[in-house]
């Protein structure tokens, strides 16, 4: 898929992966538009990048998503909606069997899986009057084998790309053509991994990945070590499981 000229809608733009996603496809000759909780953050990102279009609306509110749907059908519509806006509710938040579990799960669903599902049912008949459209949907190796510390993150994950797989069949059974591609990435330097020690890739070279699977017509795009990760959890699924949970978390869990 060639982005350029394309008219694409980032979820979450204002920082991470979804900015530097701005700035990669606005150099290739995209439109783009974020979207993002706090009006600071898009200020400064279209400070930044004056050609972006920014409009402040949140992921988990339905009547943000219906008032951004309508304002982007006024700017002449999109050609991609690529749903990056994600919370995780950090763990040591999330005591297993207490309220704040339970709340936390919830946040999670409702921006990570439930907001996706909306958006894509707002624009999903807008994709489908125009020629070569797509939706990305942003997964996480976490979707594919549990996270002990970031078990309601990595459950929200695991529901969308069910839910994507779902959608990629269902689209292909009534014959239209938008592409549905499910984005996996490995762990990212952004503020959402601050926190993280471990190995991290830039979100430079995430997006790069991206834009090639892109390019390649990939309906999943691994990127990194996402892809080794998938070859080690299909041939060696406890393996892939001691990897997402190293011993040093076992500490975290016992607190
Ligand atoms: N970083 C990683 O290692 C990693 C690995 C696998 C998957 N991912 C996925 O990649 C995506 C991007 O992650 P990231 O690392 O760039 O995260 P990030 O640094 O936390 O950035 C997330 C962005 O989403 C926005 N956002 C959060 N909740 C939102 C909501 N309800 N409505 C609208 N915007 C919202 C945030 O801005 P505001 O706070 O201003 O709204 C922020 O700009 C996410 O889906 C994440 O789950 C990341």
């Amino acid at each position: 898929m060639n982005l350029k000229g394309k008219t694409i809608l980032i979820t979450g733009g204002a920082s991470g992966i979804g900015l530097e996603a701005a700035r990669q496809f606005l150099a290739i000759g995209a439109k783009v538009i974020i979207t993002g909780r706090n009006q600071a953050k898009l200020d400064a990102a279209k400070k930044a990048h004056p050609a972006l279009v920014a409009i402040r609306s949140d992921v988990g509110n339905e009547a943000d998503a219906k008032a951004l749907f309508n304002t982007v059908k006024e700017l002449g519509g999109i050609d991609i909606l690529y749903n990056n806006a994600a919370v995780l509710v950090a763990p040591s938040n999330l005591g297993i069997a207490s309220d704040k579990h339970a709340e936390g799960a919830a946040y999670e669903m409702e921006v990570n899986y439930i907001g996706v599902i909306r958006l894509i049912n707002l624009f999903l008949d807008m994709l489908k009057s125009r020629n070569e459209t797509a939706i990305i949907n942003t997964t996480s190796i976490l979707s594919q084998a549990p996270s002990l510390i970031e078990a309601t993150y990595s459950s929200s994950k695991t529901a969308l790309a069910f839910y994507t797989t779902s959608l990629r069949e269902h689209l292909k059974i009534i014959g239209s053509k938008v592409k549905i591609v499910e984005l996996i990435p490995p762990l990212v330097a952004t503020e959402m991994t601050a926190e993280r020690k471990d190995k991290k890739i830039s979100p430079e070279d995430m997006v790069k990945g991206l834009i090639k699977g892109l390019s390649k017509e990939q309906h999943v795009i691994r990127v990194g070590d996402a892809k080794l990760f998938n070859l080690v959890n299909r041939f060696l699924p406890k393996t892939a499981f001691k990897i997402l949970n190293p011993q040093k978390d076992h500490q975290l869990l016992k607190k």
